[in-house]
């Protein structure tokens, strides 16, 4: 007699490719950019370049708080509008050029260790220069020295002539820096000293610079184990600008790359490239000190190139969750949660904040996978998303191609409450998860464990397991025959089922 033994068992089953694990520490962007004074070229420097550039005149950037709140409406009236002139702005915007400069003080690296540096950070700089537009920096591109560093006095008398510029020698001046990067003089503006309130003589204290040519933004490439490297367990790179234009658009910005783990035999080229891009994004515009400086170009489609400052474009919703309200960012969410909420600003992380509230990642628990979030995924699970280009177009310095934007999974179409605290427990999610069983990731990739971490504050998810879970990876394959049918291939996803699986028991 023949008898079919039917098994009923909770299993996973797998069928397509990709994988995911967290692999980084935390990002210390804001700390860095924090640790540093920043440089504003003034707008008579760049205007007025064969006979202003010694008497450059700096200031400090100056955070400010505005009272009023922009709070961004994306009526289709002012998209049609925005679109239009991002229209206009394509037209005379072009790529960014970044140009990359190894810091001379930067350690030794072996061969093999310095072509995967080129070859990680060209592959960024290609893919941000893909992105990110901007009207090109007319002349070379020179820096500007800081006024307060390079002087002891300035005239003060409003209706001088020499109103703003140095009076007397700081005399134990040495140099400009970039985070830890000494700026090579070529690279800067000289400087001069005014004798006379009113009268024209002066003295050149250093000469003007040639500056780089066919440069938007510099970027200074510093190889070390900082300390922050050494303290650090998981530290691979980090960032800030220094300098700006008189827009605020940053103009350089130094990234460190932590020497030993170019040498760790675990070096990936994907998590670098994400690392850096996230960085890099960090240092052009999606900063916390920043986003008060970004600037509304949209109701200027007539030419003129003058946009007006938003003003604060942060504020706190009704339950307490910081958020972004800007035209692009505001519309572009309504469109990925499928949400008719005219006003919905996108969220900021919570954690790690300033005193004013403020973080420069976008909150874990609604835009999970996006490359501006704080915990980076592995490199396939991570997406530059529309949200984080429509923010760098918000800034009003750059010209974003939205359309070439990886649209994120996280959260589609789940409508504008979705990762708020008191929705995630909803044992019902697609996203979302509750218990600490098994499961699978949400791009079906790994298996998984329902789990929750500091930013998702108690909020729980299915995050790839330590060991074994690429469902891609045939050497996960269990050996024997799987009673669960579970199949590890180059094309198997993870689904979680309860199989029923027919055994002829003659067999058995
Ligand atoms: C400021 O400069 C103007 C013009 O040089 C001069 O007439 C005036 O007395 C100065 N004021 C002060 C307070 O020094
Ligand atoms: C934007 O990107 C898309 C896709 O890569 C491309 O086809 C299109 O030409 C780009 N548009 C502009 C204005 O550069
Ligand atoms: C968006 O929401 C509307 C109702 O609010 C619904 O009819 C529509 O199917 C949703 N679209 C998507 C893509 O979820
Ligand atoms: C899911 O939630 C509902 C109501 O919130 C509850 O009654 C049910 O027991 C929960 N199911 C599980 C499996 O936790
Ligand atoms: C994963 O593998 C490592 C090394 O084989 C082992 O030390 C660790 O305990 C494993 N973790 C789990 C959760 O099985
Ligand atoms: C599969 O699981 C669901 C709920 O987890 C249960 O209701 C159903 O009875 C199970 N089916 C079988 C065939 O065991
Ligand atoms: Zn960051």
């Amino acid at each position: 007699m023949l008898h079919t033994l039917h098994q009923h068992s909770t299993a996973l089953l797998f069928l397509l490719s990709l994988w995911l694990t967290s692999s980084h520490g935390k990002c210390v962007f804001d700390e860095v950019q924090q640790s540093i004074t920043v440089t504003r070229a003034e707008e008579s420097t760049v205007k007025n370049r064969s006979t202003g550039s010694w008497a450059a005149k700096q200031s400090r950037t100056n955070i400010q708080r505005h009272p009023a709140v922009a709070r961004g409406s994306a009526s289709s009236q002012h998209l049609q509008v925005q679109r239009q002139m991002e229209r206009a702005m394509m037209i005379a915007m072009s790529p960014i050029r970044i140009h990359t400069w190894i810091a001379q003080e930067s350690s030794a690296l072996s061969e093999v260790d310095r072509e995967r540096l080129a070859v990680a950070v060209n592959h960024t700089v290609s893919i941000i220069s893909s992105l990110l537009s901007v009207r090109h920096t007319a002349g070379p591109l020179l820096l500007s020295r800081d006024i307060n560093k390079y002087c002891k006095f300035i005239w003060r008398n409003v209706s001088a002539t020499n109103y703003n510029r140095c009076g007397r020698a700081n005399s134990s001046y040495k140099n400009e820096t970039c985070l830890s990067v000494t700026i090579p003089d070529d690279h800067l503006r000289g400087c001069a000293v005014f004798h006379h309130p009113d009268a024209p003589d002066r003295t050149e204290l250093r000469h003007e610079g040639a500056g780089l040519n066919n440069t938007d933004f510099l970027l200074y490439v510093h190889i070390q184990n900082s300390h922050r490297c050494t303290t650090q367990p998981s530290m691979l790179a980090y960032a800030a600008h220094c300098q700006s234009d008189p827009l605020g658009r940053p103009l350089a910005g130094t990234v460190v790359i932590c020497r030993d783990r170019l040498r760790h035999q675990n070096y990936r080229h994907d998590s670098t490239v994400q690392l850096l891009l996230h960085e890099l994004l960090h240092v052009l515009g999606f900063s916390r000190t920043l986003f008060n400086t970004w600037r509304d170009c949209s109701h200027n489609i007539k030419g003129g190139g003058k946009c007006s400052p938003h003003g604060q474009v942060t504020n706190l919703d009704e339950e307490g969750q910081m958020r972004i309200y800007t035209p692009s960012v505001s519309h572009v969410l309504q469109e990925h949660l499928n949400s008719t909420d005219t006003t919905l600003g996108a969220p900021l992380e919570n954690l790690d904040v300033d005193s004013a509230g403020l973080s420069s990642h976008w909150e874990a628990r609604v835009l999970q996978g996006s490359i501006m979030s704080a915990t980076l995924a592995e490199p396939s699970g991570v997406q530059i998303d529309q949200i984080t280009l429509a923010a760098l177009q918000d800034t009003g310095w750059y010209s974003v191609n939205l359309s070439r934007a990886q649209s994120l999974v996280w959260g589609q179409g789940e409508g504008s409450l979705f990762g708020s605290l008191p929705t995630c427990h909803d044992n019902m999610s697609l996203y979302f998860c509750t218990g600490s069983g098994l499961g699978c990731h949400y791009l079906h990739v790994h298996k998984a464990e329902c789990v929750t971490d500091l930013y998702l504050e108690g909020c729980r998810i299915y995050k790839p397991l330590e060991n074994k879970s690429e469902c891609w990876k045939e050497k996960n394959q269990p050996g024997g025959v799987g009673w669960s049918g579970e199949i590890y291939h180059s094309d198997s996803r993870c689904f979680f089922s309860n199989l029923s699986k027919e055994v002829d028991p003659t067999l058995v």
